[in-house]
């Protein structure tokens, strides 16, 4: 197989991104060095997809961290607060920052706490927190690729091969490796159970032409891209054995955001009889909001709608609206595909997510 892309490099305590607004036409890392760059290249999309959102944040916080010398608890807490809360305005729909930051504020108040820790072991202790996280994120991908192929066959797509479809982008490039639907695809392909991967563009910024379309070329699959407007001809005249996407926020009661135009798929699944799977790990699932209504929505600039790679393609004086995401409601999916097993969105309930979320993290 041919080498995985590596969206986030972190070596020596250096931390550089693939610049995912340039491409799949150029390939350029770009230094991150502090907690403004980090918040910056959230912001501005050149690192996007919930988990890379997340691991990219804490990272930028470590480089910064791992420089400086503290000589009480107190100061290091304090600005480890600050800080995190500041990623975390970066983009709001995605939950992976929000719950990073919070999981990472409890660990440094704990440490503070502790008579027996120093402030340097404390800073030690909090920058190996960070650290795990990029690992933690690559297994549990895999598990989610595991258990999402296993549950595709079993319901109903026998032993296959299945022909699949997926919106944006989910892979490498999206999460620390591997990825969580298109991890899901990566299994089932390296399983030989894989016929044909469909990607939609993802208008406005892209994401499955430019991203996920890199990534499938890159490995290999046998891929096909469409317009995010073909999904429905596509069902009518294509056997479709599911769709699987991501998550930016899936919340109490299975409700999910995920990028604009999931919700329609989801409609047009649900028309066609097709099964319509969410892949994301435990650190994208909210449990503090009890359903979709609640959820932020970001809306991003008109300009990139109106323009590609600065050509205007949207007459001028036109209005746009642009959110960045849409909400399934639960009753449409199927199955969410997490690091634990596949649940349907009315057993997430059940299950004391939170207590996993904590033995788990950290
Ligand atoms: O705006 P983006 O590109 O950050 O949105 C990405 C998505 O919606 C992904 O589907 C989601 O973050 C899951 S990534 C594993």
């Amino acid at each position: 197989m041919s080498m995985e892309l590596i969206a986030i490099k972190w070596e020596n305590g250096k931390l550089e991104i693939l610049d995912q607004i340039l491409l799949p036409v150029i390939s350029k890392y770009v230094a991150v060095k502090g907690v403004e760059d980090g918040w910056k290249v959230i912001n501005k999309m050149q690192v996007r997809g919930a988990p890379a959102i997340a691991i990219v944040g804490c990272l930028s916080l470590a480089v910064e961290i791992q420089n400086e010398e503290f000589t009480d608890k107190k100061s290091l807490r304090q600005e480890i607060e600050g800080k995190l809360n500041y990623l975390v305005s970066a983009r709001p729909t995605a939950v992976n920052m929000k719950i990073a930051a919070e999981d990472l504020i409890t660990l440094s108040n704990q440490l503070k706490k502790d008579d027996s820790v120093s402030a340097a072991d404390m800073k030690e202790k909090f920058l190996k927190a960070i650290d795990a996280m990029l690992e933690k994120d690559i297994t549990d991908n895999i598990a989610i690729g595991h258990h999402g192929a296993q549950a595709i066959l079993n319901n109903g797509a026998g032993d296959g091969p299945v022909r699949v479809l997926t919106h944006c982008n989910t892979g490498s490039l999206a999460t620390a490796g591997y990825g969580t639907a298109l991890g899901v695809i990566r299994t089932l392909h390296s399983n030989k159970k894989l016929e044909q991967v469909y990607c939609t563009e993802t208008r406005p910024y892209n994401q499955g032409a430019r991203l996920t379309a890199y990534e499938l070329v890159h490995e290999k699959m046998p891929a096909i891209l469409i317009c995010d407007d073909m999904v429905a001809a596509l069902m009518r005249s294509r056997t479709i054995s599911a769709v699987i996407v991501g998550a930016d926020r899936v919340v109490a009661n299975g409700d999910t955001a995920n990028k604009i135009g999931t919700y329609q798929i989801a409609v047009v699944a649900k028309h066609h009889g097709v099964p319509f799977y969410v892949a994301a790990p435990l650190t994208s699932v909210d449990f503090t909001i009890p359903s979709g209504d609640r959820i932020v929505i970001e809306e991003r600039p008109e300009r990139e709608m109106t323009h590609i790679n600065d050509q205007r393609v949207a007459a001028a004086g036109i209005q746009c609206w642009n959110p960045a995401f849409d909400v399934t409601p639960a009753h449409l999916i199927t199955g969410i595909i997490t690091e634990k097993g596949v649940y349907r969105p009315d057993e997430l309930n059940k299950l004391n997510i939170l207590q996993i979320q904590e033995d788990d993290r950290l």
